[in-house]
């Protein structure tokens, strides 16, 4: 199943999957790296049909297949990833596959951690907190994934104004620009480092 001359990001996303759209076209013709496959929790995930169309292998598992069986681990293991990405992956990853692939597997999160992360802390949640508390600025923090939501050591973070007026779908939005900005070379960074 996993062709080895290239390394194999395996991404992850709970929903509409833009940054895994992202990562899949910075990747499509990328010498030494591919999207290996996109796994899903939610069967209606607009992710899923993203992969499709760039025939990246898509799938679909449950809450039992992930925290109470082998399954996803075993899947994951033949497509031999070299990154795992969550990008808008909202389950806490269990044990196992964390420590399966040590320093092996990344999140972006919407906010500059250690503020406005944790267990709740994901989307629209992020920024309404973030406005709400009149910040001066937000941004995107790429971290490795422990067993804790968004605790792992940071990769990089990069930084935008939050405006006076903004709301949070406006402040989502520049924040999103940002992730499909800097996803893509943070990834192809710590892979080419490998
Ligand atoms: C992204 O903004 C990502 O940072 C966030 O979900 C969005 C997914 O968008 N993740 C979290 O909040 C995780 N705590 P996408 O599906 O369009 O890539």
């Amino acid at each position: 199943m996993a062709q080895p001359d290239k390394k194999n990001i395996i991404i992850f996303a709970s929903g509409s999957g833009s940054n895994a759209q992202r990562l899949m076209e910075y990747f499509e013709h990328h010498s030494s790296i591919r999207v290996a496959a996109l796994f899903s929790n939610k069967a209606n995930a607009y992710a899923l049909t993203r992969a499709e169309t760039f025939n990246v292998p898509a799938l679909f598992f449950s809450r039992e297949d992930f925290f109470n069986s082998d399954k996803v681990l075993q899947q994951l293991q033949e497509f031999k990833p070299d990154l795992i990405v969550l990008a808008g992956f909202l389950w806490l990853v269990p044990q196992h596959i964390v420590q399966a692939f040590p320093n092996k597997i990344i999140n972006i999160h919407p906010a500059l951690l250690p503020n406005y992360g944790g267990k709740g802390m994901h989307g629209i949640h992020v920024h309404t907190a973030v406005v709400q508390a009149k910040e001066p600025e937000s941004g995107i923090s790429i971290h490795f994934v422990n067993e804790e939501y968004d605790k792992g050591d940071l990769v990089s973070q990069f930084r935008c104004p939050v405006l006076p007026h903004d709301t949070p779908e406006e402040l989502a939005a520049r924040v999103l620009q940002l992730e499909h900005e800097h996803l893509p070379k943070v990834v192809e960074e710590l892979l080419l480092k490998q």
